[in-house]
């Protein structure tokens, strides 16, 4: 069977550094990449042995995959990132020609810091022939201007940006939802209607004043409805434009996100393994099997033991 009859089109990565994770979710033949960063790494070496070397528990993910390894630098400096994205891929694109660099879009932790040093490495190592993967994108601005610089990858976090959105609606995680529910855009767009009226039906200056001044949930839907939105709004800027830069939907929370980034055409979803397992998961598949195999009769059983 050809590569496309699979529908290569649309690619999966796994999103761990757990490398049995990767190896299982490889024997099923659906893993195209993977994608780590540091909180993933961290996760994985609490769980390992003390005496596992990192340097060889990365190069047997890069042995494992045919297809792009996302490894992300640590820095916030431009200068500083394009050396460790030199180091990751000196010490392990070898290894299996499938090195990626993840670099975060913007490094900026407070407002007055720098915000271009991620945009500025990307540009370089792009000229350098270093593959990046522009992640923690948060809106389809940051794609933009990351694909203008010349990434061949865009990581939008979906679950996070639901997340701030719920925020900023005054829900809490873990209170008011878990961090794997679905985010309903169509809900919020409910909300905000009813909020409409609310304003309308009183002081109007000051409260149609607070729409547009980003405050709080009316300024924020108006921009992005959910994380799937800003995958949806990604996909349409590339198109109009013929970017080459691929969109990897990251920070996936649950199966029906990553259905709703498939639909859109998102080229890569990456997905956490347990995910994955939900996406294979039906209750009337369970309840189909019990019934196929409470009505095998002796005489078909008996074929299979010719
Ligand atoms: O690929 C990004 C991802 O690992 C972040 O996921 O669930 O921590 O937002 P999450």
């Amino acid at each position: 069977m050809c590569q496309t009859e699979r529908g290569d089109r649309v690619k999966i990565f796994i999103d761990t550094a757990k490398l049995e994770e990767i190896k299982e979710a490889n024997s099923w033949g659906i893993i195209d990449g993977v994608t780590t960063n540091p909180s993933l790494i961290k996760k994985t070496v609490d769980s390992l042995d003390k005496n596992v070397s990192i340097e060889k528990y990365i190069e047997q993910i890069c042995r494992e995959v045919d297809g792009p390894v996302s490894l992300e630098v640590k820095s916030q400096g431009a200068q500083k990132m394009i050396e460790e994205a030199k180091k990751l891929y000196d010490l392990f694109n070898h290894v299996n020609d499938n090195v990626v660099i993840k670099i975060p879009v913007n490094t900026a932790m407070e407002d007055d810091q720098e915000n271009y040093e991620g945009i500025k490495a990307i540009k370089i190592l792009e000229e350098r022939g270093i593959p990046t993967n522009a992640t923690l994108i948060m809106s389809p601005n940051q794609a933009w201007l990351a694909a203008k610089a010349g990434a061949a990858y865009v990581s939008p976090f979906l679950g996070r940006i639901d997340d701030y959105i719920r925020n900023n609606m005054g829900l809490k995680a873990g209170e008011d939802f878990d961090k794997e529910s679905y985010f309903d855009e169509d809900l919020l767009e409910r909300i905000r209607s009813e909020k409409a009226r609310e304003i309308i039906k009183g002081d109007i200056k000051e409260d149609i004043g607070r729409i547009y001044l980003n405050e709080g949930l009316t300024s924020l839907s108006a921009e992005v409805k959910s994380g799937v939105d800003v995958v949806r709004k990604i996909k349409r800027i590339f198109e109009n434009y013929q970017f080459k830069t691929e969109i990897i939907a990251a920070s996936i929370r649950n199966a029906r996100q990553a259905m709703e980034v498939a639909e859109i055409g998102a080229e890569i979803s990456t997905i956490p393994f347990d995910i994955i397992t939900q996406m294979i998961k039906h209750y009337k598949t369970q309840e189909g099997m019990k019934n196929f195999t409470k009505d095998i009769i002796p005489e078909y059983d008996a074929l299979f033991k010719k």
